[in-house]
């Protein structure tokens, strides 16, 4: 028995709603072997409560398989069913509200729909910042009009750009002091936290983060370094694509993040001579999956060369074009997650989260603590 065959044999327990692991997410804080004694403390902060049932069952189960049956499983557990602002690690304290834009699938419209309701946000009044979290990929600087533009950089910190009303930064922003500010971890994970606490944001009312697609590295860093108020999915109604948004809606539920709606993107097309509305994937598609989550639609976006051409140039339809049939739908779509996050902020909760602070039998819930 020794430490090297117990992480292994708890490297074969994936992480729920993800497809990496426990070991290789770092949330095997501890082992800690005293004769035939073995405690492994795991870490699992921001995540829902049922998580950590399942992780217990199955690192038992694995234990078993290499022959260890007395193992006692210690899960650090958030101890509130949804860490408001006011509780919980918030390592950008002056950012009251955070929204995770999501997708499992790429290029179903995650950037486009992120610049457009932070736009729409800030034309409602709020203060906001969109930050790229696309690290590989980062396209909301091109979107923003922002390309070539570098921040200024404070002592070791970094200034967002403005553009539009909203601060916003990315990696494509950085200059290479900047990147080498940000990119010293090499890593993700790093470089997420430091978009975070290293990017002087105003005091913002709200933050919306553009992820890249899927469920990874990304997606976990974040939510366990802010607690993030609402998560939105962005899909169109193609069958594959609903498919990926389902994972990506069950990642929500997992990291316990309230579900504040779907946006339907690429949802059809409008002609612009007559302004009927075509179908071109299939109306309806998405509602099921909605139900399912007990979340809704918020916005069906048509396909229209004005969104694709307003990002490719940097013009944002919501904010050149609010006129136009899609920009109200953007705004529409914004006061709806404005209004789920007051509810949040006044309950804690939304629906589709409700979720009481149990602990699961078999495991000893300790308080979050610094990790
Ligand atoms: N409603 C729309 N109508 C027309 N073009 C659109 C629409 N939504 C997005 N596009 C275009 O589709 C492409 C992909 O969109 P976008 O970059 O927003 O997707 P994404 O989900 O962020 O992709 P990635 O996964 O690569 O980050 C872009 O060229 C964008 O301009
Ligand atoms: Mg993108």
């Amino acid at each position: 028995m020794s430490e090297e065959t117990i992480k292994s044999a708890l490297s074969n327990v994936t992480y729920p709603g993800f497809t990496k692991d426990i070991v290789a997410f770092g949330f095997v804080k501890d082992i800690a072997i005293a004769g035939n004694d073995v405690t492994i403390t795991i870490d699992i902060t921001s995540s829902a409560p049922e998580v950590a049932a399942q992780i217990t069952e199955e690192a038992q189960k694995e234990l078993q398989k290499v022959g260890i049956s007395n193992a006692v499983i210690q899960i650090k557990a958030p101890q509130m069913p949804r860490e408001s602002s006011s509780h919980g690690k918030n390592i950008a304290p002056q950012v009251k509200n955070f929204v995770m834009v999501s997708s499992g699938k790429g290029g179903v419209g995650k950037s486009t729909s992120s610049v457009n309701l932070a736009i729409a946000l800030a034309m409602q009044g709020k203060k906001v910042g969109l930050l790229d979290a696309d690290i590989y990929g980062p396209n909301v600087p091109r979107m923003l009009g922002l390309e070539g533009v570098k921040p200024q950089i404070e002592g070791n910190k970094v200034l967002p750009l403005k553009a539009y009303g909203i601060e916003m930064m990315s990696m494509g922003s950085l200059t290479d002091e900047g990147q080498s500010l940000i990119w010293r971890g090499a890593m993700v994970m790093k470089a997420i936290e430091q978009f975070l606490r290293d990017i002087l944001w105003s005091e913002l009312d709200c933050l919306v983060i553009d992820m890249p697609p899927g469920t990874g590295d990304a997606q976990l860093t974040l939510a366990q370094s802010v607690p993030v108020t609402a998560g939105i999915t962005v899909t169109t109604p193609q069958m594959v694509s609903l498919d990926d948004s389902r994972r990506s809606l069950d990642m929500f539920k997992k990291l316990n993040i309230p579900i504040a709606g779907i946006i339907e993107n690429m949802s059809g097309f409008i002609a612009s001579d007559t302004g009927v509305e075509y179908d071109i994937f299939g109306k309806g598609t998405t509602e099921p999956i909605a139900k399912e989550f007990n979340t809704s639609i918020i916005a069906e976006i048509p396909i229209e060369p004005a969104v694709r051409i307003g990002g490719d140039e940097g013009k944002p339809i919501v904010y050149v074009a609010p006129d136009s049939e899609t920009a109200k739908r953007y705004m529409k779509a914004a006061e709806a997650i404005w209004n789920t996050i007051e509810k949040i902020n006044e309950e804690g909760g939304v629906d589709n989260q409700a979720i009481q602070p149990t602990t699961p039998p078999g495991v000893s819930a300790c308080s979050t603590g610094a990790h």
